[in-house]
């Protein structure tokens, strides 16, 4: 309990240091939530400069598709938090909203430094959104475990089985995006869903997410032998194979008995 008191205190305190009263006067419906906050598709989320900025970069480095993804993540993980008293008295709003928004870089196709040829597409995403906080004006403010947070969260997103025993701040982001997989769940009311769902229409996702497992397996395999995305490239890339590659078949390569 008295961790949940200090955590609130903490952003209570870092939103008292980082908001001038009139640019704090701005948001439309802080009042009782005790920080600055702007209302989308019925949800009041956190709003900072910050976090308006993360979905900027967000727009610029996704297709639409991926864009109305983090979008409903991000609100169906509110929902989620607001559904919880464990997790609205300790997870930080801003590493939330900023892990969620930018969770998929690592997907952007355009001409962009964010692709690597040999990392996960998860990692190319944390890596990304680190560079993105340390240059923004106030994420240079972040203490160093923040920051590991949102790497965390987002290099671990797809690993529930490592995700979902992290830190509550890195298991909400992994479970706000199942959410938009998975349908109504975690506490969130359907009509709220459905709202989201209305605001950011899902039709695209699944092609998405299809085209876009095909297109790491197809551009960079090797980050994807072994993992759960391997069976994309098994399944619909020429010439894609994992064998000799996966650990079952190297880990006894040098163990004599
Ligand atoms: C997004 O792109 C616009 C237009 O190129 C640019 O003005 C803006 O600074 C970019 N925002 C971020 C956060 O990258
Ligand atoms: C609230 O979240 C905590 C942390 O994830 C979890 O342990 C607890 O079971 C949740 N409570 C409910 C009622 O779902
Ligand atoms: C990609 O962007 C860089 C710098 O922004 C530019 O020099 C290069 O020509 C671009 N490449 C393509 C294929 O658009
Ligand atoms: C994924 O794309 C492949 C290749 O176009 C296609 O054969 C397959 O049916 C698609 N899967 C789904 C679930 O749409």
């Amino acid at each position: 309990m008295l961790s949940a008191t200090v955590k609130q205190c903490s952003i209570w305190l870092f939103l008292a240091t980082s908001f001038s009263p009139a640019s704090a006067g701005l948001s439309s419906t802080s009042g009782s939530l005790g920080y600055p906050a702007r209302e989308i598709a019925g949800v009041s989320v956190i709003d900072t400069p910050l976090v308006r900025a993360a979905e900027d970069y967000a727009i610029n480095h996704s297709s639409h598709a991926v864009y109305k993804h983090v979008m409903r993540s991000w609100l169906y993980g509110v929902l989620m938090i607001n559904a919880n008293e464990t997790l609205l008295n300790n997870v930080d709003l801003q590493i939330h909203a900023v892990s969620t928004l930018l969770h998929d870089l690592g997907w952007y196709r355009g001409n962009s430094s964010i692709i690597s040829p040999d990392r996960r597409f998860e990692v190319d995403g944390a890596i990304a959104a680190r560079d993105f906080i340390q240059s923004h004006e106030d994420g240079k403010d972040w203490d160093e475990r923040r920051v590991q947070l949102v790497w965390d969260a987002i290099a671990l997103h797809t690993e529930r089985s490592i995700a979902y025993f992290k830190e509550l701040d890195v298991q909400v982001v992994s479970k706000g995006i199942q959410l938009d997989f998975s349908g109504p769940a975690n506490g969130v009311a359907e009509d709220d869903y459905l709202a989201v769902t209305q605001a950011f229409p899902k039709d695209d996702l699944k092609d998405s997410v299809n085209n876009t497992f095909i297109w790491l397996c197809e551009t960079k395999p090797a980050t994807t032998y072994d993992t759960w995305m391997q069976p994309w490239g098994d399944n619909h890339v020429e010439g894609y194979s994992a064998d000799g590659k996966r650990r079952y078949d190297i880990i006894f390569k040098n163990l004599n008995p």
